[in-house]
């Protein structure tokens, strides 16, 4: 028996932007049982915050960065966990523009990456979970018992989170500028967005949901 076969049960899944994630962990953390953690969201929560203090994000040091964290926190919901600032549930503001603009400026800083892993790590602690996010598998949790990678084709992505946002399939103009945005955020994401070694690799392109919660499932269950 290996060491980590008695620890909770963490599966991570990691890829790119929009590449069906936080759905997908949703699901798949429903289907085991347990909770889901969404990195993104904690990283959106944090830029959140600091987006309120009003200045001009050139003038966005790190520290005022940790500082602003630190209204930041989780409270564990029924198959999730729900962002809170100051207390105060804020998923509908770290969904917006404005947050998504901005925080792949604010996961660029190496403390605040620190400080949101030690924030999921501290989480997982307590909770058996299926986490989501770009670096899960790599940085936060090498040895978490399932690693997987999802990947999708650009154009289906930004289908995806325009049906998601507006409840209706994209013109192609709205697909076309979904797309740009989001081939923008791999660009500025791609450090920290790699596949661990030892991920079973996903491509949704083709597959539907139930195929792809499915076999995550499946794979899961052997690994429990
Ligand atoms: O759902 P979507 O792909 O739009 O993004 P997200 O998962 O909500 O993550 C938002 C942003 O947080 C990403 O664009 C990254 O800049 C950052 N992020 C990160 O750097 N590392 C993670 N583990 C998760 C998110």
């Amino acid at each position: 028996m290996s060491s980590y076969d008695r620890s909770p049960l963490v599966v991570t899944i990691d890829g790119p932007a929009a590449s069906g994630k936080s759905s997908t962990s949703t699901l798949v953390a429903a289907r085991l049982g347990v909770r889901h953690v969404d990195s993104g969201m904690i990283y959106r929560s944090v830029t959140a915050s600091r987006l309120r203090g009003g200045d001009a994000p050139e003038l966005w040091t790190e520290q005022s960065v940790l500082e602003a964290a630190r209204a930041v926190s989780l409270s564990p919901g029924e198959t999730s966990f729900v962002p809170r600032l100051h207390g105060v549930d804020c998923e509908a503001e770290i969904r917006g523009e404005a947050v998504t603009a901005l925080v792949s400026l604010v996961a660029k800083m190496p403390h605040v990456r620190a400080w949101v892993n030690a924030l999921v790590r501290q989480t997982a602690a307590a909770h058996e979970i299926v986490v989501d996010g770009r670096d899960m598998g790599t940085a936060v949790f090498p040895d978490a018992r399932l690693k997987i990678w999802l990947v999708a084709l650009p154009a289906e992505r930004a289908r995806r989170r325009v049906l998601q946002r507006t409840g209706r399939a994209p013109n192609a103009e709205e697909l076309a500028a979904e797309t740009a945005e989001l081939e923008a955020r791999d660009l500025k994401d791609r450090e920290q967005t790699q596949p661990a070694a030892d991920a079973v690799w996903i491509d949704t392109t083709g597959i539907s949901q139930d195929e792809q919660v499915g076999r995550i499932v499946g794979l899961a269950e052997e690994r429990r």
